[in-house]
């Protein structure tokens, strides 16, 4: 009998497209539903960035074009590292990819042989254990000690080094829980990686959605951690072009020139036209960009308003993304025998209340929930009221 590739059999299928269907079919028969399970930006594309990608195709920039990206958005990408970020970037060290994701995949099949390891700090981004695994990596789980502030510290790291780490993987703020680090928590997870000659590869495409104090990266501390760090950004988030599929990477030139000859073979570029829609979001939209930002703190704050309200529901203020992290594992005793606590919570949600969130367990943690905020005020109030509602009831 033909079979597949055994890397297709340890892939777990994924909780958030299994969600985006039961939405879909509960619509279909007409039920009204409140999403708060897609973590995407509810805003369009910049109006600049849309008539310069119109513009693009009708000038005819349609042609096969340089594998690391079109070199105009390369250098926009280097002014946004120095100016936002104080980080200093040739174009050389930057490769445009087709979105985040392919990014993240890039800097692993760069960076990380079969059978290595590499670093992850629960709560964690959905894809990022199945992306070590489908290249051969091994992830290998933090639970930092203290769950509180669902971030990860040296101390944290340090029982779960071998001599096959080979890199660490940092979201700053986090997907799920917002979690945003200062300089100081950076600096101490920074000396622990130099010291122990492990990379970082730094997921920075919430950064602009910060609401606590400034947003440091990660490189920017000193020349050594810069060259030690992959940094992954992209427009979906920040510009609202999830569908244009722009993300790229900035690294040494050694790192860039592995990644670029990997992607010369897979993908050449990302299309030109989106290519041309994100350098005129880096650009020329920073005000659209920035008036968007003011919106998504309202919507956390009014977010938090309503769960500060909720019985024995407990989270930590995200700092930045879109995205509460909620502890409902008080309510356990309500879905016992259930299987995934977290899984059971969400169906029952959607059922009784018409409300989609995320299951914790596919974050790595069963007693939680996440919700985008990501979402109207009116239909995010209406939202979190009937979570209110279903917690009351159980
Ligand atoms: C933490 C994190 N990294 C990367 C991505 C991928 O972004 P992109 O759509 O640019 O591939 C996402 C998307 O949800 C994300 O949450």
């Amino acid at each position: 009998m033909l079979s597949l590739a055994k890397r297709t059999e340890s892939l777990t299928p994924s909780y958030t497209i299994g969600i985006s269907m039961k939405v879909a079919e509960l619509r279909e028969q007409g039920k009204h539903v409140i999403n708060f399970s897609v973590g995407e930006p509810d805003f369009n594309v910049p109006e600049k960035a849309k008539e310069e990608a119109i513009t693009a195709i009708r000038e005819n920039r349609t042609k096969y074009d340089k594998v690391p990206g079109l070199v105009p958005l390369r250098k926009a990408i280097c002014e946004k590292l120095q100016q936002e970020n104080h980080l200093s970037y040739e174009p050389e060290e930057i490769v445009v990819t087709n979105g985040a994701k392919q990014a993240i995949m890039n800097t692993l099949n760069a960076l990380v042989d079969p059978g290595e390891e590499v670093l992850v700090p629960v709560p964690y981004w959905v894809s990022y254990p199945e992306m070590i695994k489908l290249c051969g990596g091994v992830p290998v789980f933090v639970y930092p000690k203290d769950h509180k502030d669902y971030k990860i510290c040296a101390g944290d790291l340090e029982p779960y080094v071998t001599e096959k780490t080979k890199l660490l993987f940092l979201n700053n703020p986090s997907n799920p829980a917002g979690a945003l680090y200062d300089k100081k928590e950076l600096e101490d997870i920074a000396a622990f990686c130099l010291e122990k000659q492990i990379y970082i590869m730094s997921d920075e495409v919430y950064e602009r959605f910060c609401f606590d104090g400034t947003y440091t990266s990660i490189g920017s501390l000193s020349r050594e951690i810069r060259d030690m760090t992959v940094l992954v950004n992209g427009l979906s988030k920040a510009a609202a072009m999830t569908g244009l599929r722009i993300g790229y990477t900035a690294s040494t030139k050694k790192i860039a020139s592995a990644i670029s000859a990997m992607q010369g073979h897979l993908t050449s570029h990302p299309a030109t036209i989106s290519q041309w829609a994100a350098y005129e979001a880096l650009k020329d939209c920073k005000d659209e960009i920035n008036a968007q930002l003011e919106v998504y703190r309202k919507r956390r704050d009014l977010a938090m308003k309503y769960l500060d309200q909720m019985d024995k529901i407990t989270y930590i203020r995200p700092g930045g993304a879109f995205y509460v992290f909620i502890n409902a594992g008080a309510y356990r005793e309500a879905f016992k025998g259930a299987g995934s606590f977290s899984v059971a919570f969400c169906d029952r949600l959607l059922e009784r209340e018409g409300v989609a969130a995320v299951p914790g367990i596919a974050f790595g943690m069963d007693d939680y929930f996440r919700i985008s905020y990501a979402l109207g005020t009116e239909e995010l109030e209406e939202g979190l009221q009937k979570i209110g509602s279903f917690i009351k009831s159980l």
